[in-house]
């Protein structure tokens, strides 16, 4: 079982075929995620003093593979959590597969063999001398992969998702039953609108394994002491159970609080619904929920044992829960410096649900960089304030407070302008001032925002009061 801890805990190991890429991906990876990166491969060789080939000659195979069994799994033993990236024979040795399963979240990178003899073919590589023999031990060793894989990639997208145990999936909800983790009794939780749409595909998904259902009321009632109350008196799993959130950003951020608290917490499992939640609330472990005095006022910190993304939940989605969620979609291009926001829908959640894994996964307690994701929200909570929480809403503001945040960086507006087509809302132009100086990011006259640079995104860029209220006023109409 992957307790919610242990999948911040674990090793990354990639395991492949020679010629996968192991080394460069798992680089760009532990680039990606902020991980040591080590490849155990090229260590392995070092350690000979004598290339592959002629150790082989001396040696023999057993001994290669008894010298590469040793360091694997002392690498495997490290208790800082690295990205390895494991030679491709590796593998067919018990112990060291014993070893991944204890320590490492192990990860296949595919290649097609005639890909990878491409890669490899005139290097000095003892099995790769001939084609049909390479091909022939390919075919051997597929299945022996599949088996150690705890998830498939082909990019560092899929990667950092794996790492993440986020699985994107078009038809992901019909295989609910097998992405939850373990073998334990699972109590669905959901709100109640999703639950007339999607619900009984996700009772018969999870089959015998379902042992209780329960509902949140919609929406942000669900966020509230209250709600998460009657829901853990209902509660009847034990310790080894998992919950199944299926909803929204309210019903994800709800369910994994009690989650987090239930029996001093139990393993969840977000099936996020709504595109807001998809791209965002149900990635990177942050669950809450609301007091009288601000939102996600009480909450806890519980990484998921998976998080099941299915594309295909979104063609229910009401027109503008979808346009709540493209203002994420657009924050998180700008941050990725790339037009998601123009990909076909499988895509696009692939790859902002990645970008945002991987600022989680390098500051998975919020106390530094992660401070990115909130481009453009600090206009926006002032924007919703100021609306006293009634007629503006979340997409509304932030689609507003990117354009803000993008005037003050000196960036091209367009994005924001042609696909969010943000209006200045009339909100009371005080309360919002007052509620953007309340923000803990103030200091003195001026506002810690985050702000777009030529290299990339900063925080706490520190910006005078006086431009930020003009940026303000400019957000407001009347
Ligand atoms: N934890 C985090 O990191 C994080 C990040 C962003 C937002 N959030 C939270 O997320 C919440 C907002 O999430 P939301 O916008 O998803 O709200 P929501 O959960 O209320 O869902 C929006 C509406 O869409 C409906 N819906 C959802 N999926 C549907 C589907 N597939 N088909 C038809 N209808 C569907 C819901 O019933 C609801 O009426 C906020 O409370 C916010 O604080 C949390
Ligand atoms: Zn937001």
């Amino acid at each position: 079982m992957r307790r919610a801890a242990e999948v911040l805990a674990r090793h990354v190991a990639l395991v492949g075929f020679m010629g996968a890429g192991k080394s460069t991906l798992g680089a760009e990876l532990a680039r990606r995620i902020g991980r040591p990166f080590r490849d155990i491969d090229r260590e392995v060789e070092l350690a000979l003093n004598t290339s592959i080939a002629s150790f082989f000659a001396a040696e023999g195979e057993q001994a290669f593979r008894a010298r590469e069994a040793a360091r694997t799994i002392s690498a495997l033993r490290d208790d800082t959590p690295g990205v390895l990236a494991l030679g491709g024979g590796v593998i067919t040795q018990e112990p060291v597969r014993a070893a991944l399963r204890e320590r490492a979240l192990t990860i296949l990178l595919e290649v097609d063999p005639a890909t990878a003899w491409s890669r490899v073919e005139g290097s000095e590589r003892p099995l790769a001398q001939e084609r049909a023999a390479f091909v022939a031990l390919y075919d051997q060793r597929a299945p022996l992969y599949r088996q150690v894989a705890d998830a498939v990639a082909r990019d560092v997208d899929d990667a950092v998702l794996a790492a993440a145990m986020v699985s994107v999936e078009r038809g992901a909800l019909g295989r609910l039953g097998e992405l939850v983790p373990g073998d334990g009794p699972v109590a669905l939780v959901s709100d109640p609108h999703v639950a007339g749409i999607h619900g009984m595909d996700a009772q018969l998904a999870l089959g015998a394994r379902l042992s209780e259902t329960h509902e949140l009321p919609p929406g942000e009632e669900a966020k509230t002491l209250a709600a998460v109350d009657r829901l853990w008196q209902e509660l009847r799993l034990d310790r080894h159970g998992t919950i199944t959130a299926l909803g929204g950003g309210c019903t994800t951020d709800a369910a994994g609080f009690a989650a987090a608290a239930y029996l001093r917490g139990v393993d969840w499992v977000p099936v996020p619904t709504s595109l807001v939640a998809q791209v965002d609330a149900a990635i990177g472990g942050k669950t809450a929920v609301d007091l009288p005095q601000g939102k996600n006022l009480v909450g806890a910190f519980h990484w998921p044992v998976r998080t099941v993304v299915d594309p295909g939940l979104l063609e229910t989605l009401p027109e503008a829960q979808r346009r709540e969620g493209m203002a994420e979609v657009v924050k998180t291009g700008l941050l990725a410096r790339e037009p998601l926001w123009d990909l076909p829908d499988d895509e696009l959640l692939r790859r902002c649900a990645a970008f945002k894994a991987a600022v989680c996964l390098r500051d998975p307690l919020d106390r530094g960089e992660r401070a990115i994701l909130n481009l453009g929200h600090t206009f926006a909570h002032a924007l919703e304030a100021g609306a006293r929480y009634a007629g503006v809403t979340h997409g509304q503001a932030v689609a507003l407070g990117l354009l803000a945040a993008l005037r003050l960086s000196g960036a091209d507006t367009a994005p924001v302008e042609d696909i969010l087509r943000p209006t200045p809302v009339r909100v009371d132009r005080e309360l919002a001032w007052q509620a953007m100086q309340r923000d803990k990011k103030t200091v003195g006259d001026e506002l810690r925002l985050v702000l777009l640079g030529d290299d990339g995104p900063r925080w706490d860029v520190a910006v005078p009061a006086a431009e930020v209220r003009g940026e303000l006023d400019r957000l407001i109409a009347g």
